[in-house]
């Protein structure tokens, strides 16, 4: 008999502090008026000193395994997208397997913000295959840590948070249906944080020079972005047997809304079938498609028979698409809008 992997559990936490376009604009020398219309965001979410990715995760897994109505003890495995993990080593999902009072494998991947996709995927071959039952799948990113804020450039697009899935193995038709994966790394230094690998590990002068930052060539990843995001949501959906118009719901990266809207106008999709929360998150990197995935079932955009496509691209170069037909129960089939037009004013709180 088949084995599908359905989406039974989600959830999402993002720290309680937020970083509003006006708090930035008294940090470097930017405006309100620059980042709404160049990215659409608004404020982001960053965490305090003292918490981790750990501490993000937690609540968000919590949440997920609630909603699968499972405990930790019945995961058959733990994955964690993350390139803000609280150690070199162990894993941010060692940490989490004991304090979910797990008794399985966890293990951290990455793949920059396309790390979400990546795990999601892996997570389906362990059920495909018959060795895994419940797999937690997480994004998480604290990217305020590694982000230099003196560097306009990159300050204004990132904010931190978590969100979680568990996907579980079904007998009934659906779940994740079809996905691709995709890497360049012949240039990886178009967005990249130099220093702290083996590469060149941290020292005095490296750090006087701020190489434990993220760097990033802007426009480059802009164009490779507007490029990739809808070519690969055109390959996971014929690798589904679909097309876009089959799609109900696109949940793409949250990284720029010019991105999004480009990808979204290649595939021909209508606003109220874009699903859009980066005025109030910015990019959350790997946590940002589960995020958004979250929200959007907070707001009844999903329900049973709903078909999800979902893409993110990253450093690397990375990119990553997958389709999910919906078979939990959430909701009954809303009036089509968008998701969430831009409103939100910046406020910290
Ligand atoms: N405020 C004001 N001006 C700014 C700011 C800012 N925050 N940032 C850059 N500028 C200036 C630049 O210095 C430049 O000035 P100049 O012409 O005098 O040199 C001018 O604005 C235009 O710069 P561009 O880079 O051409 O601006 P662009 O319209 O391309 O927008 C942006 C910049 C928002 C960074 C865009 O290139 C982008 O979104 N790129 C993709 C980035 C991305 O998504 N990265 C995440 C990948 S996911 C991951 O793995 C983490």
């Amino acid at each position: 008999m088949s084995r599908y992997s359905a989406i039974t559990g989600w959830g999402m936490h993002v720290p309680e502090q937020t970083l509003t376009n006006a708090d930035l604009e008294r940090m470097v020398e930017t405006s309100d008026e620059w980042i709404t219309t160049r990215t659409g965001i608004k404020e982001r979410h960053v965490v305090r000193p003292d918490e981790s990715a750990f501490d993000l995760a937690l609540p968000a897994a919590r949440q997920a395994l609630e909603r699968a109505g499972i405990e930790g003890k019945d995961l058959s495995l733990i994955i964690v997208a993350t390139v803000s993990y609280d150690y070199r080593f162990p894993s941010t999902a060692n940490l989490l397997q004991h304090a979910l009072g797990a008794q399985c494998g966890a293990f951290d991947m990455q793949a920059a913000c396309t790390g979400f996709l990546y795990a999601m995927s892996t997570a389906h071959q362990f059920i495909a295959n018959g060795s895994a039952r419940h797999v937690l799948v997480i994004g998480v990113e604290v990217l305020s840590k590694v982000v230099d804020y003196t560097d306009r450039g990159t300050c204004v697009l990132f904010g931190d948070g978590a969100g979680a899935i568990v996907l579980s193995a079904s007998e009934q038709p659906g779940g994740l249906l079809g996905y691709t994966l995709g890497s360049d790394g012949a240039n990886p230094e178009l967005l990249y944080i130099p220093a702290g690998g083996s590469r060149e590990p941290l020292t005095e002068e490296g750090l006087r020079e701020g190489r434990q930052w993220v760097k990033m060539n802007g426009a480059e990843v802009f164009k490779f972005a507007t490029r990739v995001m809808g070519t690969a949501m055109e390959e996971a959906l014929a690798n589904a047997g679909m097309t876009a118009q089959d799609m109900d719901l696109f949940i793409p990266h949250q990284a720029n809304l010019r991105i999004i809207d480009a990808a979204s106008r290649r595939l021909g999709l209508p606003q109220e079938k874009v699903f859009v929360n980066i005025q109030k998150y910015g990019n959350t990197s790997a946590a940002a498609v589960p995020i958004a995935l979250c929200e959007a079932i907070d707001q009844g955009l999903v329900y049973p028979g709903a078909h999800l496509g979902m893409v993110a691209f990253g450093a690397g170069l990375t990119w990553a698409a997958a389709v999910v037909k919906w078979t939990a129960s959430v909701a009954t089939k809303p009036t089509a809008r968008r998701a969430t037009p831009i409103t939100v004013t910046g406020r910290r709180s």
